[in-house]
């Protein structure tokens, strides 16, 4: 089954007098179970064409498709339903929410699907262990080091069980010894539990730890290697 399909998506931007095509008329397929990087200079679109894939942004012209239904004729509230349910969003900021603890910020994803409380530990305290982040679970992200707190965004994207996570250069604020341990931690989690990511990096050390690497140049893709079929 494919998590997200383009077809043929562009996306112009109007700036004065200029456009700016972020992403030209690009077909993508990325299937379920699929552990696959975006990479390519800034400015080549990975966060435009992450922002389309997640809906968070339309296309100027072409269709995006999340687990084979089209996002094109659905209204703002339908996409963050979408959104809700169906994807798992990282940061390169983390985006934590500064009050909650890391408990809490994981909770907020069933309390906004409206799981009900009384299942709520029973779920989030396994994925704190998996994750490596038992003991942590009652300090708030300022308490955390940035790679904690991005094990715990880690954890909020998962929770909700989304088809897929989408995850926008999420070792760019870490060192490099917590950017290889954060990718191969989803790495795992992918061979593991079959969670499908897709996520952008120009640092090629964690590129190298993809199955697939999609290169983007002026909004297209320029190489796509090690695609399973
Ligand atoms: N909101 C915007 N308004 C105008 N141009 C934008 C906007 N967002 C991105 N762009 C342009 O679109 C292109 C792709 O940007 P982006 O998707 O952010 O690339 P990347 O994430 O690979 O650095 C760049 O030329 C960028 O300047
Ligand atoms: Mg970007």
């Amino acid at each position: 089954m494919s998590s997200v399909e383009m077809r043929n998506v562009s996306r112009v931007y109007q700036s004065g007098a200029c456009e700016i095509k972020a992403v030209a008329a690009l077909d993508l397929l990325v299937e379920s179970g699929e552990f696959t990087v975006l990479a390519g200079p800034s400015g080549s679109g990975k966060s435009t064409l992450l922002n389309l894939a997640g809906g968070l942004d339309r296309p100027t012209s072409g269709e995006v498709f999340l687990n084979g239904e089209s996002l094109n004729n659905q209204s703002d509230d339908q996409l963050t339903r979408q959104r809700l349910f169906k994807i798992g969003f990282i940061f390169q900021a983390y985006n934590l929410i500064p009050v909650l603890s890391a408990y809490e910020n994981i909770q907020f994803t069933l309390q906004l699907q409206g799981i009900p409380e009384s299942e709520h530990a029973g779920r989030i305290r396994p994925l704190l262990a998996e994750l490596g982040l038992e003991g942590l679970e009652y300090r708030r992200p300022a308490e955390l080091s940035g790679g904690q707190q991005q094990r715990v965004a880690v954890a909020r994207a998962m929770i909700g069980q989304p088809a897929i996570i989408l995850a926008d250069e999420p070792t760019a604020n870490l060192d490099s010894e917590s950017a290889i341990s954060l990718l191969q931690l989803m790495k795992q989690l992918n061979d593991e539990k079959g969670v499908t990511f897709l996520f952008s990096s120009h640092d090629q050390r964690v590129i190298d730890i993809a199955r697939r690497v999609i290169r983007l140049r002026d909004g297209k893709i320029n190489e796509d290697t090690g695609k399973s079929c």
